[in-house]
This record gives structure tokens, C-alpha cells and sequence, in this order.
């Protein structure tokens, strides 16, 4: 398994707990610590190995073509949230447009090591600016099919941490139709 940009190692944790093994790229050092010190325990039968590496998504060339069995990965969405202030290649510095233009090689990669057949699952939320919908997530999952992957599943999942969430909660109820307070999980097949 791959996540190649690992944050606070979530799913690192997770794939620990499946006895599944997993390679986790990610940017940022102080992201990496985190990493070491959350896959830093034992629990009965989680036996997956956890390798952590320090890396840029858009090559992962230390993998060798069809390599991956599953790739479970959570970006940026570009500058939304910043993850570091000077870091170059962190993706959370740039602005959408930039930001698209960098998941092109993220999306090249992902198809280039992961095996034939396989998935590909990766988070990624919207944005607004200036009162306007700014779908990131569409313009991602067409990046992804450029790339040659088909999209196999589209998981829409509630977004807990949002400051808006509470507001679009109650109306998304009250008038029943969701607006955005929610992420895509897209599930993308090589
Ligand atoms: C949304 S967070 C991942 C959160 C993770 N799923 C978790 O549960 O904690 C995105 C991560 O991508 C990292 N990142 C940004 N640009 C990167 C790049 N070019 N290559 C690898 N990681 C990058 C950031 O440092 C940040 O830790």
C-alpha cells in the first residue's frame, strides 16, 4: 500500500491494523515525526510493516513500476488548509491553479507504480471564492482520468471538521439537499 502524502498517518495506522503493509511519503518533517510516533505501537495481530519516508509525490522514483497494490492518499486541497509556511514542494502553498497543474505529475505517478487492475483512492474536498463554488475535487478526478485511471466509485463523506458544517448541516435537513460540507473518496482503477 502507498499513501504519498501521509499527514498525521491516519492511514498508516489504519493499514497497521489491517496487517497490511504500507509505504508512507510525505514533505514535511515535522509531518514524518508525527507519522513515526502514531504507528509507534502494538496491538494484537496489527502486523503490517510501516515504512516512512521523506518525499515529493510528484516522483516516486525510489518505486519501481507496478509495484503498488492499493493507494489510499489524502492531498492538500491546494492552499485551504497551509501544512508548512517554506517548505517548496508542499502542495498546500500553492493557489488552485498551480495546485492543479502539480497534481498532474502526482496522477502520473500513481498510475505509474501502482499494479494493473488495482485501486486508487483519493480524498479531496471544494472550495469557495468570492461567493463561487471552486469544484477542486472535479478538476482532480479529471487530472486522474487523464492519466488513464477509470473511475470506479465516487464516496461522498461528511466533512466533520469544517467550520461550516453545523450551519449547512441543519439546512442541508431542514430543505433536504446537501450543499458543501462534504469530500469526494474517489476510487480510481489502472
Ligand atoms: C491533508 S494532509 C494528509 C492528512 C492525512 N490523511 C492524515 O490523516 O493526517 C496532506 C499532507 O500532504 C503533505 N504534502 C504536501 N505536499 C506534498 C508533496 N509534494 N509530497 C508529499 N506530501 C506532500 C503535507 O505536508 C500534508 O502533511
Amino acid at each position: 500500500m502507498l499513501d504519498q502524502f501521509a499527514g498525521g498517518g491516519t492511514t498508516l495506522v489504519e493499514a497497521k491494523l489491517l496487517n497490511r503493509d504500507i509505504i508512507g511519503v510525505d514533505v514535511n518533517d515535522a509531518a514524518l515525526t508525527r507519522c513515526r510516533e502514531k504507528i509507534a505501537f502494538e496491538h494484537d495481530g496489527a502486523d503490517g510493516k510501516v515504512y516512512i519516508r521523506k518525499g515529493d509525490a510528484r516522483n516516486l522514483d525510489f518505486l519501481p513500476d507496478s509495484s503498488i497494490d492499493l493507494i489510499c492518499t489524502h492531498p492538500p486541497y491546494a492552499d485551504i488548509i497551509k501544512y508548512s509556511e517554506d517548505i517548496e514542494a508542499d502542495l498546500s502553498r500553492l493557489k488552485v491553479k498551480d495546485f492543479l497543474e502539480a497534481m498532474k505529475p502526482v496522477s502520473s505517478e500513481c498510475y505509474r507504480v501502482l499494479k494493473k487492475g488495482r485501486f486508487c483512492a483519493i480524498l479531496m474536498g471544494d472550495t469557495r471564492k468570492n461567493g463561487c463554488m471552486v469544484p477542486i475535487s472535479f478538476e482532480v478526478m479529471r487530472i486522474f482520468q487523464d492519466a488513464g485511471f477509470t473511475l470506479k466509485e465516487l464516496i461522498i463523506k461528511e466533512q466533520h471538521n469544517c467550520r461550516a458544517t453545523g450551519y449547512w448541516k441543519t439546512n442541508s435537513v431542514k430543505y433536504n439537499f446537501l450543499l458543501i460540507a462534504h469530500e469526494y473518496l474517489f476510487v480510481f482503477r489502472k
